[in-house]
């Protein structure tokens, strides 16, 4: 019997496994737009078993993207391109999920095969936003503190995004408030130093979290599942903290959130950052036994055993894998066979599921 197997349900959805492809950007749209290489890249990881795949970062506003080469869900006319993955997903099993994104301080960057830092408005750049003008890296231009109507439109725009996810047929949605982007900048007190009602207290900081959370919850179904990915700790003295991120969680419970996707770092540059195999898993553990809330584990995770022991020991329940999942596509399905579970293979590549002859 496998933990790792074992399918979720959460409110009204069923994930088969506890295997999830973690939010990747490609960094290969035109003005936010899925192409062929998206619906490509998604659609093998549905046929390689994954129980839930979570689409890259999809920015609410083209402000919000991290490079101009990022997915976006800001206008109707991107939901002919996600609705191909979506049915792509579903017709192979695969739950399909959208990380919904706004970059903030960290927007307007070069694509790392195009160039590095900053893309200038001459190339296509664009003014970036935050809770305070304080840049990530010294030296950079600062963002424009973001005033109440900034505010409001991007609350706005995360309710926008989420029924367009819907419409586009995602069954989850995961806010991105983690890696130094706009919502963990105002988390953090080291890159939120507003005075207002957004900034100082540990209440004042997490507000806009909560009302993008508030205004997400409203527009998604009582029976689709709400996930927020954070950065449980800025690795940092003065930073954010587990024992913030454990009170957070439990107040993101109250609010309709029903897992914690639990990441770290990305909000300062300097961080020393203890990186090694399941170096994030302890977050995700703490959170779940002291806030008591579904939790998801991230960061190095890479194989069969690994993933089950995660599952099994109660330390999260989901695994979310990246960069594994870029080398495997079809690592579920490996890890199925390791693990001596019988699982379904697409029936065009029933022939080759049996062990090599
Ligand atoms: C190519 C690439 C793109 C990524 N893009 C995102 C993203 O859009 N959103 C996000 O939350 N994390 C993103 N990440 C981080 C991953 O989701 C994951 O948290 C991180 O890579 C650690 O997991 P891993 O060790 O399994 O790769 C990205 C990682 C990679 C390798």
């Amino acid at each position: 019997m496998s933990s790792l197997f074992t399918p979720l349900t959460i409110r009204g959805l069923t994930i088969k496994n506890r295997i999830t492809v973690s939010p990747m950007c490609m960094y290969s749209s035109i003005d936010g737009f899925v192409n062929d290489w998206h619906v490509v890249h998604l659609g093998s990881r549905a046929v390689g078993g994954a129980g839930l795949i979570i689409t890259e970062a999809a920015a609410v506003s083209p402000e919000g993207r991290i490079t101009p080469d990022d997915l976006g869900i800001w206008h109707d006319e991107h939901l002919p391109g996600l609705k191909r993955i979506t049915t792509f997903l579903a017709e192979h099993g695969a739950v399909a999920g959208i990380q919904l994104a706004h970059a903030g301080r960290k927007a307007s960057t070069y694509t790392s095969w195009k160039g590095s830092g900053i893309v200038p408005e001459a190339e296509g750049g664009w003014q970036t936003v935050a809770p305070s003008a304080i840049p990530f890296h010294a030296g950079q231009p600062a963002p424009t503190e973001l005033d109440q109507t900034g505010i409001d439109r991007v609350i706005a725009d995360f309710r926008a995004a989420t029924l367009r996810a819907l419409a586009a047929g995602f069954q989850v949605v995961e806010i991105h408030a983690a890696h130094g982007y706009l919502l963990q900048e105002f988390l953090s007190p080291l890159s939120n130093a507003r005075t207002d009602s957004y900034g100082g207290s540990f209440d004042n900081r997490i507000r806009l979290l909560l009302q993008v959370v508030e205004a997400t919850r409203a527009e998604w179904p009582a029976e689709y599942p709400l996930f927020v990915r954070i950065s449980a700790t800025d690795w940092t003295e003065g930073g954010w903290t587990p024992a913030d991120s454990v009170a957070l969680a439990a107040i993101l419970k109250d609010r309709g959130v029903d897992l914690i996707d639990c990441s770290t770092g990305g909000n300062v540059p300097t961080a020393d950052i203890p990186v090694g195999p399941g170096y994030q898993v302890q977050f995700a553990e703490k959170i779940r036994q002291e806030a008591d809330i579904l939790t998801g584990a991230v960061g190095i995770i890479t194989n069969a055993a690994q993933a089950e022991a995660i599952i099994a020991s109660g330390q999260a329940d989901l695994v979310l894998l990246a960069r594994e999942m870029l080398r495997d596509p079809y690592f579920p399905l490996h890890a199925a066979q390791e693990l001596g579970v019988d699982v379904a293979w697409p029936d065009q590549y029933a022939r080759a599921k049996r062990a090599k002859k």
